[in-house]
């Protein structure tokens, strides 16, 4: 079983001084957690100043997107080596968000993939259907053909240690969490996806977490089905108590 992971997204929240008041919440209330993994994305600008507080502790830093270009004239990006340079361990690439509010595709994911795992940051690649794809019953293949292009470019070695997040955009923000049974076969799904490109070692390593409106209260059933390795937090990472709590219910 690999270890669990719960990863918070802040999205567009936090000032720099409400960054470090959250960050510091969390590092200390996970102090004790020796048996899980913890990172937090916050917004590129309080980067830093998280980074600061989380340095030597056991909390991962994530960006929430990157470029995959090294440098260059890309006003508004932020590039593979900025976020180490900041502190990060991790980024999140091709959260629905990005797919879908600024239209990146599939091909940059695959390329911030590549660019992240040779800046030696570890990519959390989130995948995930519509409300019309599932109801449209796409969804076994949208998630096919995000995860395949996502990992196109990744070898065995390097996705034996990358965490893919499934995320069903019905259920993010939406308050709608997939019940465990759903969230279970779409893992299910993924791993054996994983197992066909890059071998069943690599498949039992990769991490897969579950992302969409989970909360203290419903982390520990979506952690207990045996394919939820853990969880991509939005909403409810935003205040440090039901952040530990979500960690504390993902602890096996
Ligand atoms: P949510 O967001 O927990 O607010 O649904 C999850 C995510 O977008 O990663």
């Amino acid at each position: 079983m690999p270890r669990p992971f719960v990863v918070g997204n802040w999205k567009m929240h936090k000032t720099v001084a409400e960054a470090r008041a959250l960050a510091t919440a969390v590092r200390d209330g996970v102090r004790d957690f020796g048996d899980i993994d913890v990172a937090v994305a916050p917004p590129f600008t309080a980067l830093a100043a998280v980074g600061e507080i989380l340095k030597g502790s056991e909390v991962g830093l994530a960006g929430q997107t990157m470029h995959e270009a090294g440098k260059g004239a890309f006003t508004g990006e932020i590039s593979p080596a900025m976020l180490r340079d900041a502190g990060c361990s991790h980024v999140i690439l091709g959260h629905s968000e990005r797919r879908h509010l600024f239209g990146e595709t599939d091909q940059a994911v695959m390329k911030k993939a590549r660019a992240a795992l040779d800046h030696s940051l570890t990519p959390i690649l989130c995948v995930g259907e519509t409300l019309q794809e599932r109801e449209t019953s796409r969804t076994f293949d949208v998630v096919e053909r995000q995860t395949e292009h996502a990992l196109r470019h990744v070898t065995p070695e390097e996705a034996a240690r990358s965490v893919v997040a499934y995320e069903p955009v019905w259920a993010i923000g939406t308050g709608k969490t997939a019940s465990p049974e759903q969230a279970q076969e779409v893992h299910i799904f993924i791993r054996k996806l994983v197992a066909r490109s890059h071998g069943d070692g690599v498949a039992r390593a990769i991490r897969i977490l579950y992302g969409g409106s989970v909360k203290p209260d419903n982390a520990s059933s979506l952690i207990a089905e045996p394919d939820v390795d853990g969880a991509l937090v939005g909403g409810a990472c935003l205040e440090a108590p039901s952040f530990l709590g979500i960690v504390a219910a993902s602890r096996t």
